[in-house]
């Protein structure tokens, strides 16, 4: 009589490169989502009963009830570098490890948030929508002026690994003055190699010509601009979002906007995602792309290969590649 040793189960909550999946089937029996089906919560959590690990994309929502009805669940292994769709607190006490996916996109999603700056500023998808429009008859000396990038201040609210990745960019590409925000600030010798210098957030809003926004989404920096911030920041000024929807009070921005409080937004990401706010879609100076800050083919992969070797590493091997509550990743 042959028996058979079961793998652990794992799930894939969405379409990703197959050779993710071959991978995984190494040492897992996957469930996988070819199809990509968006799945309820209830879906998911159907589909989680059994699985001790989870392949998440960064927007399925973990917390204490759905941990209650998942016994067997042992790591949930976000293939993004945010990890607010994570309570993290509740997946401790449920003891249940969180790892994202830091470092492989830093310099993709400076290099896109970047590409936003200079867009919004040269208001480059306004101009092309003008003459995909048939609008453009003559040259005129004004035709979309725009707002200057090389010398100009660059303002960084948030300065983790991306924030740096752009005041590099900034200082060393463009020539321009980089100030930043965050909770503190950087070693001597870290300001020294991105040439910025920390102010108060205040300062921040009121001399930065550019503002970008790569801030991690909490409770704390939710809506952590809004009209009154707005209202401090210079009427030529443009701000650039490329950390999280909600960041921003997407309403307060719509209407900056439309009375030129500020002169224009670059937004990669949105509260409420996939959907965007009516009055964003109106409003001419300003710049929308669908969260596509890390889409390279190469950066999607590593990330999700590190989601892959987290949980390989956790459920195989012991411990993770890059855990989020390593008090967890201990225990194990
Ligand atoms: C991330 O990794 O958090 C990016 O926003 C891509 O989703």
């Amino acid at each position: 009589m042959t028996s058979t040793i079961q793998k652990p189960r794992i799930l894939v909550t969405r379409a990703i490169f197959p050779q993710v999946i071959e991978r995984l089937a190494a040492h897992f029996e996957v469930e996988a989502n070819p199809a990509d089906d968006l799945w309820d919560r209830a879906e998911l959590l159907r589909r989680l009963q059994g699985k001790v690990g989870v392949f998440t994309t960064g927007v399925e929502r973990i917390d204490a009830a759905l941990l209650s009805q998942c016994p067997d669940l042992k790591i949930c292994a976000n293939m993004t570098v945010g990890y607010n769709n994570f309570d993290l607190q509740a997946m401790t006490a449920a003891g249940v490890l969180g790892t994202n996916a830091p470092d492989v996109l830093t310099e993709t999603t400076a290099d896109f948030g970047f590409a936003l700056l200079m867009a919004t500023a040269r208001r480059v998808t306004e101009s092309e929508h003008f003459l995909r429009a048939g609008q453009w008859t003559r040259w005129s000396y004004d035709m979309f002026s725009g707002a200057e990038v090389h010398g100009s201040t660059l303002g960084i609210l948030g300065m983790g690994r991306i924030g740096q990745a752009i005041a590099r960019r900034g200082a060393l590409g463009f020539g321009m003055q980089v100030i930043y925000h965050n909770r503190s600030p950087l070693s001597a010798t870290l300001e020294q190699e991105c040439k910025a210098r920390y102010v108060s957030k205040e300062d921040l809003l009121k001399s930065a010509d550019h503002l970008v926004l790569v801030v991690p989404y909490s409770a704390a920096s939710h809506h952590s601009i809004g009209a009154a911030e707005l209202g401090l920041m210079k009427p030529t000024a443009t701000l650039i979002n490329i950390a999280r929807g909600g960041i921003v009070d997407d309403a307060a921005l719509a209407k900056a906007l439309k009375s030129r409080v500020i002169a224009a937004a670059g937004l990669d990401v949105f509260e409420g995602e996939p959907s965007v706010h009516p009055e964003l879609l109106q409003v001419p100076n300003v710049v929308l792309t669908p969260h596509i800050a890390s889409a390279t083919e190469g950066t999607r992969r590593a990330m999700a290969d590190l989601a892959v070797n987290n949980l390989v590493g956790y459920l195989v091997q012991g411990w993770a590649v890059t855990p989020l509550n390593p008090e967890v990743n201990a225990a194990a």
